[in-house]
C-alpha cells in the first residue's frame, strides 16, 4: 500500500510513522511522513500539489492518507481569536482540503476525530457512546472537529474512514501522563477531577488500529476508536502514581466545579467499540495495562 500521513510529528503522526516503518511491515508498502513543515495541510496548493507528487511517485497498491494533523490546543482556540481561527483552518477546513484532494487522485482518507464532538445522551443516561449518537460540540476546538468531520464526509463519500479518539497520550509532546509524573515531584498532594469519565488511549495502540481499519475491508464510516473500559482523570492520575511506585493517597478527587477552564470538557466521553469491532478490527486493548506498556516502552513519560 501507499501511505502519507500528514501532521508525522505529533503525538499520534509520530507513532503512524514509527508503525510503518517498523520491521514487518509489508515489503510493498511505501511512506510519505509530511510535518508540519513538509506540509500546512490549511495551504490548499500544498495539499493538493503534494497528494498529486505523491501519487505519481513509485509505489503499489491502495493509497492511503492518514490525518494526523490538528489544532489541539483546546483552551487557548477559547480565549485567543488567532488561536481560534488556527483550530479553524486546521480542524474544519483542511480536512476538507485532504479529502477533495484524495477524491481527485483515487486515494482514501483516515481523518481522526475527538469525543468532543459528541453530546450528553437524552435523559442523563450514561453508557459507552456510539457513533449515531447526538453531537453536540462545545468550544471552538469541538465545534472545529465537527465540522471537519462534515467536510470529510461531503468530500469524499465513499472513501473515508473518520476514527473518534479520546484522553490521547503518547511518547511526543505534553500530555496528562506527563504532566501527572512531573507534579508527583513539584507537590505533596495533586486534586484531580473524578467528575468526568473517558477512556485513556496510548497513541501507539490508536495507530495500530487506524493502519489496521485502513487495511480492512471496511466500508466508509465514522467509528469509535479508544482504550478499553474507562476512567475518570482521578483514576488515570492514580494509575500514574501506580506506574511511579507513589504513596497514591497523594491523588485527590475533586469535582469539575474546582477546575473551571475555557473549554468546558465532556462530563461523559466513554466510547463504545461496537463500530469498530463490527468492521472486523481488533478492539483497542484495555486502557490500564496500555499505561504499562507505554511507560514500560517509554519511561521518559514518567519523568514529566
Ligand atoms: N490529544 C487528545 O487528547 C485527543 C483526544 C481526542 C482526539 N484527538 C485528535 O487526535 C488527533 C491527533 O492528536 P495528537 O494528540 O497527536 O495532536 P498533536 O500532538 O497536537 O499533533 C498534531 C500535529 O499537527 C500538526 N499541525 C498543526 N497545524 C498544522 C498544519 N497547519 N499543517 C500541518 N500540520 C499541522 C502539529 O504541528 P505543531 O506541533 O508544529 O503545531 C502537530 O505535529 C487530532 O485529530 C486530535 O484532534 C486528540
Amino acid at each position: 500500500m501507499r501511505w502519507m500521513v500528514t501532521g508525522a510529528g505529533g503525538a499520534l503522526g509520530t507513532d503512524l510513522v514509527a508503525r510503518l516503518g517498523a520491521p514487518g511491515t509489508p515489503p510493498a508498502d511505501t511512506l510519505t511522513a509530511l510535518t508540519r513543515a513538509d506540509l500546512d495541510v490549511t495551504d490548499p496548493d500544498a495539499v493538493h500539489g503534494a497528494v498529486r507528487a505523491w501519487l505519481a511517485a513509485p509505489g503499489e497498491g491502495p493509497a492511503v492518507v492518514v490525518n494526523a494533523a490538528a489544532y489541539t490546543a483546546v483552551d487557548l482556540a477559547e480565549t485567543d481569536p488567532g488561536a481560534g481561527a488556527q483550530a479553524w483552518a486546521v480542524n474544519a477546513e483542511a480536512p476538507g482540503l485532504l479529502a477533495a484532494a484524495c477524491a481527485a487522485g483515487g486515494a482514501t482518507l483516515v481523518h481522526v476525530s475527538t469525543d468532543y464532538v459528541l453530546g450528553p445522551l437524552p435523559g442523563g443516561e450514561r453508557r459507552p457512546l456510539e457513533p449515531g449518537d447526538p453531537t453536540a460540540p462545545v468550544g471552538v476546538y469541538a465545534r472545529s472537529k465537527l465540522a471537519g468531520e462534515e467536510r470529510v464526509r461531503a468530500a469524499l463519500p465513499g472513501a473515508h474512514h473518520i476514527v473518534r479518539t479520546a484522553w490521547l497520550y503518547g511518547a511526543t509532546g505534553p500530555n496528562f501522563v506527563r504532566t501527572v509524573a512531573r507534579l508527583s515531584r513539584e507537590r505533596d498532594t495533586l486534586d484531580v477531577v473524578d467528575d468526568q469519565h473517558g477512556s485513556p488511549t496510548w497513541t501507539a495502540d490508536l495507530a495500530d488500529g487506524l493502519l489496521a481499519l485502513a487495511r480492512s475491508s471496511a466500508p466508509a464510516g465514522t467509528r469509535h476508536a479508544a482504550g478499553g473500559g474507562a476512567t475518570t482523570w482521578w483514576g488515570l492520575a492514580r494509575a500514574v502514581f501506580e506506574e511511579l511506585g507513589a504513596d497514591l493517597g497523594r491523588v485527590r478527587p475533586c469535582d469539575t466545579a474546582s477546575f473551571p477552564r475555557p473549554a468546558p470538557r465532556p462530563a461523559w466521553s466513554v466510547l463504545s467499540d461496537v463500530s469498530w469491532r463490527a468492521a472486523g478490527v481488533a478492539a483497542l486493548p484495555p486502557w490500564r495495562e496500555a499505561l504499562h506498556r507505554a511507560v514500560t516502552h517509554h519511561p521518559e513519560l514518567l519523568l514529566g
